[in-house]
């Protein structure tokens, strides 16, 4: 069955190189007055419109344009509660601290299988429903070995990109044994959750876990199959990007308190294909009131830049990659075109896969219609309901 997709005001392609979808994305690119065609759940075809070859069924995007899907490659979805009050209470002038995590620890392991289920399902709808076709899903609320094990299990069910995040915190009944915690997360936790994730992740931060600490759980998800991403340097200045770059991380995520070094360490990680990608978390900065990251510095150094949402109830409750898009261009000084890519193309960079966050032909038809003609909009018209249609797939939903 396949459908063409005419009428686009905009397709934003970031088409690879020579349209050959093993290498993953290319730099920003878009036609205007194209069409597309999806067969078998991938992109067959895309030109000009008065050049498209027939389909079986046709879709008129009414000048509409159309995007490959976001890529948001950092969310914590496995919980229950909420954190309305620390939230408020950071508004009226208490700081964000990482000890906040600990309460949603209690609230998860209270909780059935069923509530976190429920959860999960919403959020990922209000995420499909935002344009985002592949999302990344952290544990890190569970913190025992049953309790991360379902957490990841749980995350399998609407992800691929599940993510071992067993050194989130250390949990308060290993209070005064740090070491302890650490072999447990680095023995029976992760043997218990590598069948069920494709990455380990820690969160690398004065509270949470430091440098060796940070290697180390990194080094031993490594050991047991899992692909490699860090939580780095968002509180302040600190060992997370080194780690990472490192330990061949995959991402370092927030990067909001960067020293040149660390800018020089990204930069000279690799090629976009097996490098480390910094992402930056706008929302975070924007819900915790902090300074946001230096886009500016980082693409001017030639690092890759990805923009994910880290959706969570602490640090940052929203589920919107337009959000994110639109504070990356007003806050973060992106320009529209530096914003939407790294939301498609450098998520995907930031989760090495090479099918997805462009729409080459042969990559995964993953993709938004907007109401509106041009990517511009998702800035432009900030904090309005813009996607119209999505495809995963080659599956079509309206939101
Ligand atoms: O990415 N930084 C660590 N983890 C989350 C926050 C989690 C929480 O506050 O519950 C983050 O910001
Ligand atoms: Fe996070």
């Amino acid at each position: 069955m396949s459908t063409l997709i005419t009428n686009i005001g905009e397709l934003v392609t970031n088409a690879a190189p020579d349209d050959d979808p093993g290498q993953g994305p290319g730099p920003f690119a878009a036609l205007t007055g194209a069409a597309l065609i999806i067969d078998e759940g991938r992109v067959a075809w895309t030109g000009p419109a008065g050049q498209a070859p027939a389909a079986d069924e046709a879709v008129d995007c009414r000048g509409g344009a159309v995007l490959p899907g976001f890529v948001d490659s950092h969310a914590h979805l496995v919980f229950a509660g909420e954190r309305s009050a620390e939230f408020a209470a950071r508004m009226a002038g208490t700081p964000y601290q990482a000890g906040g995590i600990r309460s949603t620890v209690a609230a998860t392991r209270a909780a059935p299988d069923e509530v976190l289920r429920a959860n999960l399902a919403r959020l990922t709808r209000e995420m499909l429903a935002q344009g985002t076709t592949t999302l990344e899903c952290k544990s890190g609320y569970g913190l025992t070995v049953p309790d991360e094990a379902r957490a990841v299990a749980l995350a399998a069910e609407v992800t691929p990109e599940v993510t071992f995040l067993g050194a989130h915190v250390v949990p308060p009944e290993y209070e005064g044994d740090r070491a302890g915690y650490l072999d447990l997360v680095c023995g029976p936790m992760l043997t218990a959750c590598a069948p069920h994730a494709r990455w380990v992740d820690v969160f690398c931060e004065r509270g949470a876990f430091d440098a060796d600490e940070a290697a180390a759980v990194l080094a031993a998800g490594h050991a047991a199959g899992l692909l490699t991403r860090i939580h780095a340097n968002q509180l302040g200045p600190g060992p997370g990007v080194q780690v990472a770059v490192t330990a061949g991380a995959a991402s370092a995520d927030h990067c909001t308190y960067l020293s040149d070094a660390d800018v020089d360490a990204l930069a000279s990680s690799g090629p976009p294909s097996s490098g480390t990608v910094a992402t930056l978390l706008p929302g975070v900065e924007f819900s915790t009131r902090q300074p946001y990251p230096d886009a500016r510095r980082l693409l001017a150094a030639g690092v890759t830049v990805a923009l994910a949402t880290d959706c969570n109830p602490g640090s940052c409750f929203t589920s919107s990659m337009p959000l994110c898009v639109a504070l990356a261009v007003r806050e973060m000084r992106m320009t529209t075109q530096e914003a939407v890519w790294s939301a498609t193309a450098g998520g995907a960079r930031a989760l090495r896969r090479s099918d997805v966050g462009h729409l080459s032909l042969g990559a995964r038809a993953d993709l938004m219609l907007l109401d509106g003609p041009s990517h511009t909009y998702l800035a432009y018209r900030p904090a309005v309901p813009l996607i119209r249609a999505v495809w995963q797939g080659g599956q079509m939903s309206r939101p």
